[in-house]
C-alpha cells in the first residue's frame, strides 16, 4: 500500500489537536483527479462547519479527518472519464467540504474544481486564493451583481475574503469603502479602497450611507448595523450569518447568505487577473506540513494580511 504524510484530526471536541499521520494514498475513482499537493491553505473556521464532521447523508465522517480544502499542486493520476486534464498539469482549486482535505501529500478533486495554476504565482501563492477569491467573486458578481460606478462597503477589507473583494470591486469599477482595524487602514487603501473606516475608533453607520452593496465578512453587530447604510434597492451579502427573509423584510431591503462553490470558469478568470496584475496574492505566512499546529495557532491569532499556507513540496 502506498502511503502519504498528512495532517489528521482525531477529535471533534478538540480539533486544534492536529496530529501528523501516515495514511493510505487515495486512489482516483471514476471522474476523480489525484493531485500531488504542493501547498494547501488553512481555514480554521472550517472546524465549525457541518461538512467537516458529517457526510452529506448525515453520517459521521471517520477519523482522522484531513482539513484544508484549497490547494495547488500537480496532477498525479486520473480516474476514468477525465479527459480535460493530463498527468503533470499544474493546477489550483478546492475540493468538497465533506471529503478529505488537502493538508496532505495527495488529495482527490473533480476536474470542475480545478483550474490551471496562474503563470505568475508560485504554489504557495496560488494555494491561498481559491476559497477567498471565489467567495469574493461570487458575493460581488453572482449574488450582488455589482456594476460600474456602484458604491460597495466591504467589512473586513484586509481579511482573507475582504482583501480579494476590495481588489475585485475596484477592478469592476465600483467605488469601494472598507472597514479595517488601525494597523490595516493603509493596507486597505493600497488594495484599492477609496475610503477606509477604522472600525476600532469609528462606527461605520455614522459615516456611510446610500450603499448599493454591503459585503459582510464579520457578522454579529456589523451585520445588524449594516441595514441602515443601504439604499432602498441595495443588498447585503453575508458570508458569515444566515439572513432570513423575515429579517430582510423587516428592514425593507434584500439580504443574501451563501456558501462558496468551486467553479472552474471563475478560477480561470481569477487566474487571468493574477497574471494581468489586477489581483495580488496574499500569503500571510508559510509553514512546513509537520508544523501544522504552529500554523493553526498563527491563523487563529488573527489580524493577518492574507492566509497561512502549508508548503508540502519545495
Ligand atoms: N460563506 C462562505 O462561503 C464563506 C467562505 C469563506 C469564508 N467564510 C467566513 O467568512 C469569515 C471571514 O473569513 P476570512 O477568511 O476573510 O477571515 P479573516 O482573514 O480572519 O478576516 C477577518 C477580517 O475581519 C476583520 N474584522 C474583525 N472584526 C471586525 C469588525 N468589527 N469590523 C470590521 N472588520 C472586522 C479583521 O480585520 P483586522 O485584522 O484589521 O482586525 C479581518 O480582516 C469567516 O467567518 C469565514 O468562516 C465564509
Amino acid at each position: 500500500m502506498e502511503t502519504m504524510r498528512a495532517v489528521g484530526i482525531r477529535s471533534r471536541t478538540n480539533p486544534d489537536e492536529q496530529v501528523y499521520v501516515s495514511l493510505a494514498r487515495p486512489r482516483p475513482g471514476d471522474g476523480d483527479v489525484l493531485v500531488h499537493v504542493h501547498a494547501a491553505a488553512l481555514t480554521p473556521t472550517e472546524f465549525s462547519w457541518p461538512g467537516t464532521w458529517k457526510t452529506q447523508a448525515g453520517a459521521d465522517r471517520p477519523f482522522p479527518v484531513i482539513p484544508g480544502h484549497e490547494f495547488s499542486g500537480v496532477v498525479a493520476a486520473l480516474g476514468a472519464h477525465v479527459s480535460d486534464l493530463a498527468i503533470g498539469d499544474a493546477v489550483y482549486g478546492f475540493n468538497d467540504w465533506d471529503q478529505q482535505g488537502a493538508q496532505a501529500e495527495y488529495c482527490l478533486a473533480r476536474p470542475q474544481q480545478l483550474a490551471p495554476l496562474p503563470q505568475t504565482l508560485d504554489f504557495a501563492q496560488a494555494a491561498e486564493a481559491p476559497i477567498s477569491a471565489l467567495t469574493a467573486w461570487q458575493a460581488l458578481f453572482d449574488h450582488a451583481h455589482l456594476e460600474v460606478g456602484q458604491n460597495v462597503l466591504i467589512h473586513g477589507a484586509t481579511g482573507g475574503v475582504g482583501a480579494f473583494a476590495v481588489q475585485l470591486a475596484r477592478w469592476r469599477g465600483a467605488h469601494v469603502i472598507g472597514t479595517a482595524s488601525t494597523p490595516n487602514v493603509g493596507y486597505a487603501h493600497d488594495l484599492g479602497a477609496s475610503q477606509v473606516i477604522d472600525y476600532t475608533t469609528t462606527r461605520f453607520d455614522e459615516v456611510v450611507h446610500d450603499m448599493d452593496v454591503v459585503l459582510d465578512t464579520v457578522g454579529g453587530a456589523t451585520l445588524t448595523q449594516s441595514w441602515e447604510v443601504l439604499k432602498p434597492e441595495g443588498v447585503i451579502i453575508s458570508i458569515v450569518t444566515p439572513i432570513s427573509p423575515e429579517q430582510a423584510a423587516a428592514h425593507n431591503r434584500r439580504g443574501i447568505f451563501f456558501v462558496v462553490e468551486p467553479k472552474r470558469e471563475q478560477l480561470i478568470e481569477i487566474g487571468r487577473l493574477f497574471d494581468g496584475g489586477e489581483l495580488r496574492p496574499l500569503v500571510a505566512a508559510i509553514y512546513p506540513l509537520d508544523q501544522a499546529r504552529e500554523a493553526y495557532a498563527r491563523a487563529r491569532a488573527g489580524h493577518l494580511r492574507g492566509k497561512v499556507v502549508l508548503q508540502i513540496v519545495g
